[in-house]
C-alpha cells in the first residue's frame, strides 16, 4: 500500500509527539507511525523530573543550567546547543503546564522543583564552591507518563494521524533527499510505502545491547541502525550512562528522586560511601561518578551482604513523603524485590539507562552526514536516538527530558518550514521499488535454513556488552568484546525463526530488531577500544584520565563495504573552556 504524507514521524514518544503536535498546528498534514500503541513509548518510563532553571525554590538561572550541562558531559558538550537547551528549557516547562501537565507544587501553589545530581548554583556562602539547586520540575515519580500522556491528548486534539503498531524498518533516500520509509503493519505483515517530504526519527535508544537495563524490550535502536544502513554515521556511540541505581540484577530503575528526597547510598560496611567519591554532592554527585563509585566499593570487597551490589537506603524518608513523592518506584521494590522499603535495605548496581551517542544533527534536528554539517535534506531525528550534542559524554539526570522535547519541537518547527519550501520544488520522485530491500531482508531471515537462534545471539551480545563494555572498560575486554559481537554476526546471517506466517509475527520483528542491535554493539565497542582515554560514561581502565590533546572531539562511525570506518569531529566550544571536573 502507498500513502503520501507531507510529514511523517516515526515514534511516538515524547520528541516524536512534540515534532507532531507543532507541524499539526502549523497546518501541514503528518502522520506519526509508532510499532506499539503511543502511550507504551519509553518516554513513558521516565520517572523523576524534568529540570528548568525557573528558580521556583531558590536562585537559579538558564546559563547555571547551561554550565552543568557542560560539565557534567565532561566538556564533549555542544556548548550552542546546551545554550539552546537551557534556555528553551523554560518555556517547554511553561507549555507543558499550560497544557495541563499536573506537576506537583509547592504550598503557595508554583510548580514544586527537586535536586538532581549535577545540578547546581553557587554557595552564597563561597560562591568558589556550588551546592544543589532545585531545578527539576516533577510529577511524583511519574513524570514521564505525565508528559506522554498529556502530548498525546494534544495530538489528538490536533488530529495528527497516527499509525500504531506500525513497523519502520527502511529509510527511502533518491539523490541525497529524503523521501519516506518502508514499514510493516505489524497486525497484517503487509508492507507498506509511505512517500513524504519530510520524516523525523523520533525512535528512542537502545539499551538493549546490554543484560542488565533499565530500557524497555522495545530499545532495539531501529531508527538509529537504519539510518546507519543508509549511509549516516553513528555519532559518540561509545558513551553510555550506567544509572546508578539499578534494582539489583533486573536493572528496573529506581529513580534519581529518591537520592533527591534524601535516600542514601551505603555500602556493606554501612557507610555513606559517596562522601569519599564526591565530598560536596555526595549522593547528589553525577552519575557516571556514582556509578563508578559503586563498582569501586563492589571491586575493594565493601559490597552489599558481601555480594556485588550496594543499597539505596529509604528507611528514613518515612512514609508520607515516600507516599507522595516515591509512590511508583516503591511499588517496585515491594513486587520485583519482595522487600519493604520502610524498613529494609534495597540491593542496587549501575543499570544501562542512557544512549548519549546516535544519529547527529544540528541545532534543528537536521540530520547532518560529517564534520563540515552535511545535511541528509528532508531527514531530521531527536530524542534519545539523536546526537546534538547536548550531553557529550555523560547526561545529566532529567536533561533527557528537555532534550527530547526542545528538540522535537525545534524539529517540528524546522519539518514545517522545510515542507512549506519544498511546494516550490516538487515532491522527491522515489526510486522505482522502494521495498525490495526490506522484502528482500524479510525473505533471508523467514527462509533462513541456517539453525542458529535470535535468543540465542541476542542473549550473548547482551552478556558481553554488561561484562566487557559496561562502567570500565579496558583493552583486552574490548578487543575481546570486538571479537565476539563479529562473530555474533555472521552467525546472525546463518539465522532461522519458526514463525513464518505474516499477521504479528514477532519472531520475524524481533530478528531484525536483532539485527540492528548487532551493529549498534558494533559500533559502540570500536569507538570504546579506538577512544583511548577516560570521559564521562567512557571510562578506560587502561586510559584513567582525560585526554584533550588528542580526544576533545565527536567520534563518527561510518558503516562501509569493508566494515566500521571511524572519523571525527570537533566540539562547539563557545563559552566554557574544559576544566578538570570536581564535585
Ligand atoms: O532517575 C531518574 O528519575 C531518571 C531520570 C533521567 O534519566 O533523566
Amino acid at each position: 500500500m502507498i500513502h503520501t504524507i507531507d510529514a511523517l514521524v516515526v515514534g511516538a514518544g515524547g520528541a516524536g509527539l512534540y515534532a507532531a503536535l507543532e507541524l499539526s498546528k502549523r497546518g501541514v498534514p503528518v502522520a506519526v507511525l509508532s510499532k506499539m500503541y503511543p502511550t507504551r513509548s519509553h518516554t513513558g518510563t521516565a520517572q523523576g523530573g524534568i529540570c528548568a532553571a525557573l528558580g521556583n525554590l531558590e536562585e537559579d538561572h538558564w546559563e547555571w543550567h547551561m554550565f552543568d550541562t557542560i560539565k557534567g558531559g565532561d566538556y564533549l558538550v555542544d556548548q550552542d546547543a546546551a545554550e539552546i537547551l537551557a534556555r528553551e528549557a523554560i518555556t517547554t516547562i511553561y507549555e507543558l503546564e499550560h497544557m495541563g501537565l499536573p506537576f506537583n507544587r509547592t504550598p503557595d501553589g508554583r510548580l514544586d522543583q527537586r535536586f538532581f545530581g549535577g545540578h547546581t548554583r553557587p554557595d552564597p556562602q563561597d560562591p568558589a564552591k556550588r551546592i544543589p539547586v532545585h531545578r527539576a520540575c516533577y510529577a511524583a515519580d511519574r513524570t514521564g507518563h505525565m508528559i506522554l500522556q498529556t502530548l498525546y491528548q494534544q495530538c489528538i486534539k490536533h488530529a495528527v494521524n497516527f499509525y500504531n503498531e506500525f513497523h519502520v524498518l527502511d529509510l527511502i533516500v533518491k539523490d541525497g533527499v529524503c523521501a519516506g520509509v518502508v514499514a510493516v503493519e505489524v497486525r497484517t505483515g503487509e508492507l507498506h510505502r509511505f512517500h513524504a517530504k519530510a520524516v523525523l526519527f523520533a525512535t528512542g535508544g537502545f539499551g538493549k545491547i546490554f543484560s542488565v537495563t533499565s530500557n524497555a524490550h522495545s530499545l532495539t535502536g531501529d531508527g538509529v541502525a537504519i539510518a546507519y544502513r543508509r549511509g549516516v554515521p553513528m555519532m559518540d556511540m561509545e558513551f553510555f550512562q550506567f544509572h546508578p541505581t539499578g534494582i539489583y540484577q533486573k536493572g528496573i530503575l529506581l529513580s534519581e528522586a529518591a537520592r533527591s528526597e534524601g535516600a542514601y547510598l551505603v555500602n556493606g560496611k554501612g557507610e555513606r560511601f559517596m562522601e569519599r567519591y564526591a565530598p560536596q554532592l555526595k549522593e547528589l554527585a553525577p552519575r557516571d561518578m556514582i556509578s563508578r563509585s559503586i563498582v569501586q566499593e563492589i571491586r575493594a570487597g565493601r559490597g552489599g551482604d558481601g555480594k556485588d551490589y550496594v543499597f539505596l537506603d529509604v528507611r528514613h524518608l518515612g512514609k508520607a513523603v515516600i507516599d507522595a513523592k516515591l509512590p511508583d518506584i516503591m511499588d517496585f521494590v515491594r513486587v520485583y524485590m519482595s522487600r519493604d522499603p520502610l524498613t529494609d535495605l534495597i540491593p542496587i548496581e549501575p543499570t544501562a539507562h542512557y544512549a548519549m551517542g546516535g544519529i547527529p544533527t544540528d541545532n534543528d534536528a537536521r540530520v547532518i552526514l560529517d564534520s563540515q554539517r552535511t545535511p541528509l535534506h528532508g531527514f531530521y531525528a531527536a530524542g534519545e536516538c539523536a546526537c546534538v550534542s547536548v550531553h557529550g559524554a555523560n547526561r545529566l539526570g532529567t536533561n533527557s527530558l528537555v532534550d527530547i522535547l526542545v528538540f522535537g519541537r525545534r524539529a517540528g518547527i524546522d519539518m514545517a518550514r522545510y515542507c512549506a519550501d519544498r511546494d516550490g520544488v516538487g515532491w522527491t520522485e522515489l526510486p522505482a521499488h522502494p521495498e525490495d530491500d526490506t522484502r528482500g531482508a524479510i525473505t533471508r531471515i523467514v527462509n533462513g535454513q541456517g539453525g542458529e537462534n535470535a535468543g540465542n545471539i541476542r542473549k550473548q551480545m547482551q552478556t558481553e556488552m554488561t561484562q566487557k563494555c559496561g562502567v570500565f572498560r579496558g583493552k583486552d575486554d574490548l578487543r575481546s568484546a570486538r571479537d565476539t559481537i563479529s562473530e555474533l554476526k555472521e552467525r546472525y546471517d546463518r539465522l532461522s525463526i519458526q514463525d513464518k506466517s505474516k499477521g504479528f509475527n514477532t519472531d520475524l520483528l524481533e530478528a531484525m530488531e536483532l539485527g540492528w542491535l548487532l551493529d549498534i554493539a558494533e559500533t559502540t565497542v570500536l569507538g570504546a577500544l579506538a577512544r583511548e582515554e577516560s570521559r564521562g560514561g567512557h571510562a578506560r581502565e587502561d586510559f584513567p584520565k582525560r585526554d584533550d590533546a588528542h580526544w576533545l572531539k565527536h567520534t563518527l562511525a561510518y558503516h562501509t563495504e569493508d566494515g566500521v570506518v571511524l572519523q571525527y569531529k570537533p566540539v562547539t566550544i563557545t563559552t566554557y573552556e574544559p576544566q578538570e571536573r570536581k564535585y
